[in-house]
């Protein structure tokens, strides 16, 4: 008997290195893979990356990264996630749901509390099929001249059972992700 490979779901795997080539293996050669380039923020690469590869090229990633947050009298830790992007010929078959659920299985051992992302509005509804709540407050985050509000929408997700997300102003202390 044989076996169809596209009724098989690919392995996510972790990458020691992710950086623009990887990035390009994924997207090619566009300028603005995530949309966001007219918001001009500076983003912070991630520390840990999942990914899939089919036939021998990276097609899916997903990167985390442990960021310090405030949010009302709470200083706390969140699990950034970013640099979630499929291949364009690749979309719709349930690849970024494959890598983020991967890299939220992994977070949910990093030790902070809530997961943190920022997307745009049309995402929204991705994410919450994927267990990700909208926050409602503005998120302000730091950028090379000061902190600036977080233009994109911000979801989080608890990453412990019961977790929730502290009533107050919200203020990322890094960089975005
Ligand atoms: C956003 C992106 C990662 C989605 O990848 P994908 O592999 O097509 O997504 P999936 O097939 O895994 O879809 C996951 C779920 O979200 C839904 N979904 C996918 N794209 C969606 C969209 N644009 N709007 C609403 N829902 C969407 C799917 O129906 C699916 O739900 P289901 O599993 O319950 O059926 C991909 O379109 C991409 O790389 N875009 C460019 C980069 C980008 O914008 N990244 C987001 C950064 S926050």
């Amino acid at each position: 008997m044989t076996t169809n490979p596209s009724s098989v779901s690919p392995a996510v795997i972790r990458l020691a290195r992710y950086g623009a080539s990887q990035l390009r293996e994924i997207v090619g050669d566009d300028d603005d893979p995530f949309g966001v380039a007219e918001a001009g923020l500076t983003w912070l690469p991630k520390q840990e990356h999942f990914a899939v590869r089919r036939n021998g090229r990276l097609v899916a990633h997903t990167g985390l990264v442990t960021l310090p947050l405030s949010a009302g009298p709470v200083e706390t830790q969140v699990v950034g996630f970013g640099g979630v992007v499929v291949a364009p010929d690749l979309r719709g078959h349930g690849l970024a749901r494959l890598v983020v659920t991967s890299a939220l299985e992994h977070a949910r051992t990093m030790g902070p509390q809530y997961g943190l992302l920022f997307c745009r509005p049309h995402l929204v509804p991705l994410y919450q099929r994927l267990g990700w709540r909208t926050l409602q407050e503005d998120v302000e985050v730091e950028q090379p001249d000061g902190p600036v509000v977080m233009p994109l929408r911000s979801m989080w997700v608890p990453l412990r059972d019961g977790a929730q997300w502290p009533v107050g102003p919200v203020r990322l202390r890094s960089l975005p992700m």
